[in-house]
């Protein structure tokens, strides 16, 4: 049933991506607190939340589900309270659950409503159960909250008193990818395209980055972290390598040393020169020798798309 109620809203279509939890909840919430001015939300969020790979319309349901059955707990209005944590779960505590023990984001939603007792604690999660009577609640919130907490490898668990208040937990594993460049901050300014580019640099911040940018993109990345392997790498795919983005200074050898390389293997070969210097004598000599372009590191993914297009774009 949970399973049914879970593709129900999508027409069965998940999209799991890695998530910044922070950002839809602040979203979602606010979506929510604009409508319900009787209770007061408070968010307490973590810095540097880490990264969670979700589907974030299933997420936005799970909340917008406990907000809903807050908010009815609340019928004088209350207090809201919504927190993020990174949180790291020990094999005692998560030996109940079936789950490996590791790193999770913990999300809490706790409200100053009526609480409930043992006997209804005991039975929330159940498809149908609900105290509220004929006509308002269905009692499937919370079946397809577990549901679909369940599905994402995560854990749900509820504290209660009778006339205090209720507190949900949320724990879901921290995704091991981290956010790459996400479509949505790939606005319209950033060109795209689908080339195949090798990528020359021995610098682990350019290594660790910019091939997410490039896929973000939509290329292909080759990846050589030397001018030798630079070399190597070329010679072995050059008919499939449509442009070269090329470190100048590495230390076995020089870009200007790479680039004469490359261009005795094939003449046409379409390079962007990349230097943590802006252009000094050394980089506008390989630019007088044919170098199609020069971008100063560090770049951010829109100068990066806009100097790529300009070389690719080169009759
Ligand atoms: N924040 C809360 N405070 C007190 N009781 C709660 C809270 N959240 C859930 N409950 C209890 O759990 C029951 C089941 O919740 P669930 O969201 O599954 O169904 P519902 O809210 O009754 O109906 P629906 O969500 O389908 O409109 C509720 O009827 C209520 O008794
Ligand atoms: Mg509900």
């Amino acid at each position: 049933l949970t399973k049914q109620l879970l593709g129900f809203a999508r027409g069965g279509k998940y999209e799991v991506r890695p998530t910044d939890l922070n950002a839809l909840i602040e979203k979602g919430s606010e979506m929510f607190g604009r409508t319900k001015k009787e209770i007061r939300i408070h968010r307490k969020f973590q810095k540097d939340l880490w990264t969670v790979a979700v589907d974030r319309t299933q997420i936005d349901q799970v909340l917008l589900n406990l907000y809903v059955n807050a908010w009815q707990a609340m019928p004088e209005g209350g207090d809201l309270y919504i927190q993020t944590e990174n949180v790291t779960l020990d094999e005692n505590y998560i030996k109940h659950f079936n789950l490996e023990p590791g790193n999770y984001v913990k999300i809490s939603v706790t409200d100053t409503g009526v609480g409930m007792d043992e006997a209804t604690r005991q039975r929330i999660f159940e498809p149908f159960f609900t105290t509220k009577g004929m006509g308002r609640g269905t009692g499937l919130g919370l079946a397809a909250v577990y549901g679909i907490i369940k599905n994402h490898g995560g854990i749900i668990n509820v504290y209660s008193e009778k006339d205090k208040g209720t507190s949900f937990n949320v724990y879901l594993p921290r995704s091991e990818k981290e956010i790459a460049i996400t479509e949505e901050k790939l606005s319209d300014e950033i060109l795209k395209g689908s080339e195949t580019i090798l990528l020359v640099d021995d610098e682990d911040m350019v290594i660790n980055v910019a091939p997410e940018m490039l896929k973000a993109m939509g290329y292909r990345v080759l990846l050589a972290r030397s001018g030798k392997e630079a070399i190597e790498v070329y010679k072995n795919s050059k008919d499939n390598i449509d442009m070269v983005i090329l470190d100048m200074v590495m230390p076995d050898m020089g870009g200007g040393g790479v680039y004469d390389r490359i261009k005795e293997i094939n003449p046409n070969v379409k390079v962007l020169l990349s230097s943590g210097y802006s252009i000094d004598s050394q980089a506008s000599e390989i630019l007088e020798r044919g170098c199609d372009g020069f971008i100063q590191k560090p770049f951010n993914i829109k100068d990066l798309s806009l100097s790529i297009r300009k070389v690719l774009d080169q009759k």
